[in-house]
């Protein structure tokens, strides 16, 4: 696991969106892993830049998102589909056709999840993943639990997921209880990983994730594991790191 610390959120976006702006020059039809939140709309912004300016082709990329509310279709402003597009898609020359988030609208989530893990198997598996990271040490909506979850399921939101996402919504009873997500053993096999972090509220759980136990409690701590996970953070979300080693 490679840590790199940056000055502030701007520096942590660019050094993020020069991972993907190389990995996308290396294999112009590579499968990126993307991510919603707060915390990569700044990757996103860079990556835009890069291609308004000439130096990016997103035409051959095809991408999988990690999660969906489950309920929420692509219409929907909260839902995640509505995020990437708002985001990224519509401001570059990927192809809709070759994007793909989970359907939160599918009858049978199962069946959903079943067909986005084949899915995902089918175009080569993902080259590079990025990841944001709850307060709870949540990747995907991959909550602390008694075991990892291995492959995209439906998940349950806990309390502290759904008050830190109300932010997004007019009222937190509006916030869906349940989202569909890939599991850590679907990330876990991503070829290569970059975590992006943030502000002191993440300063806590960027320690654990690095340097803690290996648990499904802060389910991060997997990429422990992981042969190529990047650690992108701030120096607020780095303060953690600094204050134990007694820096
Ligand atoms: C989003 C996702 C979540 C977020 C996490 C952090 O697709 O999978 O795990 O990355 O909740 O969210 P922000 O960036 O809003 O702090």
């Amino acid at each position: 696991m490679k840590i790199i610390r940056c000055k502030d959120y701007e520096d942590m976006s660019k050094k993020a969106a020069a991972l993907f702006f190389s990995q996308i020059h290396m294999k112009p039809d590579c499968v990126l892993g993307l991510a919603t939140g707060s915390t990569p709309v700044g990757t996103y912004k860079q990556l835009i830049e890069w291609y308004e300016a000439g130096d990016l082709d997103f035409s051959k990329v095809k991408s999988v998102n990690l999660d969906e509310y489950v309920g929420l279709d692509g219409t929907n402003d909260q839902s995640y589909r509505y995020f990437m597009n708002e985001n990224l898609f519509n401001h570059v020359n990927i192809d809709k056709a070759n994007t793909n988030v989970p359907n939160g609208k599918a009858g049978n989530m199962d069946e959903e999840a079943l067909r986005y893990e084949a899915l995902i198997e089918s175009l080569g598996g993902i080259d590079m993943q990025l990841l944001g990271i709850g307060n709870n040490g949540h990747i995907g909506f991959n909550e602390p639990s008694d075991a990892f979850d291995k492959i995209t399921h439906e998940v349950k939101l806990t309390d502290s997921t759904i008050q830190a996402n109300a932010r997004f919504f007019e009222s937190i009873d509006d916030v869906p209880k349940t989202a569909i997500s890939m599991g850590i053993g679907t990330i876990m096999k991503a070829k290569k990983i970059v975590l992006i972090a943030n502000g002191p509220k993440k300063a806590d759980i960027i320690y654990e994730t690095c340097f803690g136990p290996i648990t499904p409690h802060v389910p991060a701590s997997a990429l422990q594991m992981h042969p190529d996970a990047t650690i992108i953070v701030d120096e607020e979300a780095y303060a953690t790191i600094l204050a134990k080693r007694g820096e």
